[in-house]
């Protein structure tokens, strides 16, 4: 049957789709991402008819003309910003990715994250382990509660509005959210406030949390000027994609109090942290993990693989990205 190349070992729950429908797959024995020479090496082995890619590959013209027979790059991933779409779609390649999968992780990541913080637990553990606690007392690290809090979205699509309705209806937390049109379900749901702009969102928002894709547009959207516009007390949340967030300026601002503090999961040039970001203690980081359930890496693993099946039968996948 038809021969796939995966550039790195995913969940055996895709792979056996695969070998079920009778396919040859072949699987980057690295523990590692390649790099573009390993990559562009790989791929030119076989007539592979299939990739799946990671988030961790980049893949440009140079890469799909490594495999001119390959008709789909499935990304194990929900973000696509490491594929150039323009070069899928100048060569006709179908391009998919994985949503829906990793909604809840993400959105509980989110939540954990907003938790940690402003509950300081990361905080509080290290501080212990240190020990540093020699016995309770009245004002020892004090947080604050997400009762009542505003919850501010830089985006509501699938992820932002999980977050919403966990902040929600499970914290008691109030929801405003900035995106291109307002969602009236969200609304009804949550009573979540839409805002025209993200501006307002950072300016009435005492968690913002952003759950955009990285575009041009969205590069670096939060930027030095922008957390100025945020309250002094507020914190910021991202497990979108680093580089919406101007990092270098974002370890100025956590520095200067320009705002209480962040819960990072991505990073701007990861897996590098911006200087002094590691020695802070008012941010929670993690390691790109948030969509790191067993349930979501299967359930990512399952799409891709059903994606691949449908396109090598002539079907239209269930999850393809717009190229053009
Ligand atoms: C994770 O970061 C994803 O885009 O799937
Ligand atoms: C996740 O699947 C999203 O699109 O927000």
């Amino acid at each position: 049957m038809a021969l796939i190349y995966i550039t790195r070992r995913i969940p055996v729950a895709g792979i056996s789709l695969l070998e079920k429908a009778g396919h040859t797959i072949d699987i980057s024995l690295e523990d590692r991402p390649l790099t573009k020479t390993e990559l562009l090496a790989a791929l030119k082995q076989k007539p592979y008819d299939a990739v799946i890619s990671l988030l961790t590959d980049s893949v440009d013209a140079d890469i799909f003309d490594a495999v001119p027979t390959a008709k789909i790059f499935a990304n194990y991933a929900v973000g696509f910003n490491n594929i150039d779409l323009a070069a899928a779609h100048a060569r006709n390649v179908i391009i998919t990715n994985t949503p829906g999968a990793l909604t809840d992780a993400v959105a509980e990541h989110t939540v954990g994250l907003i938790l940690s913080l402003m509950l300081r637990i990361t905080e509080g553990d290290r501080f212990t382990r240190k020990g540093l606690y020699t016995g309770w007392a009245p004002e020892l690290l004090l947080g604050e509660s997400l009762q009542g809090k505003t919850l501010g979205l830089i985006g509501a699509g699938r992820i932002g509005a999980r977050v919403a309705q966990i902040a929600h209806l499970g914290l008691g937390m109030q929801v405003i959210y900035t995106d291109m049109n307002s969602i009236p379900g969200l609304e009804t749901e949550v009573g979540a406030r839409f805002m025209k702009t993200p501006e307002e969102v950072l300016k009435e928002a005492d968690v913002v949390s952003l759950h955009v894709p990285l575009l041009p547009s969205t590069q670096h959207l939060i930027n030095a000027e922008r957390l100025r516009m945020m309250k002094k007390s507020a914190y910021l949340i991202n497990t979108s994609r680093g580089p919406v967030i101007d990092e270098k300026a974002l370890v100025a601002a956590l520095q200067e109090g320009v705002i209480r503090g962040a819960g990072l999961d991505v990073f701007e040039a990861e897996p590098a942290l911006a200087p002094g970001l590691a020695n802070l203690e008012n941010v929670v980081i993690t390691p790109h993990i948030a969509s790191s359930t067993v349930a979501a890496r299967d359930e990512m693993a399952e799409i891709a693989a059903r994606n691949v099946i449908a396109v090598l039968e002539g079907k239209e996948p269930e999850t393809a990205v717009k190229t053009a």
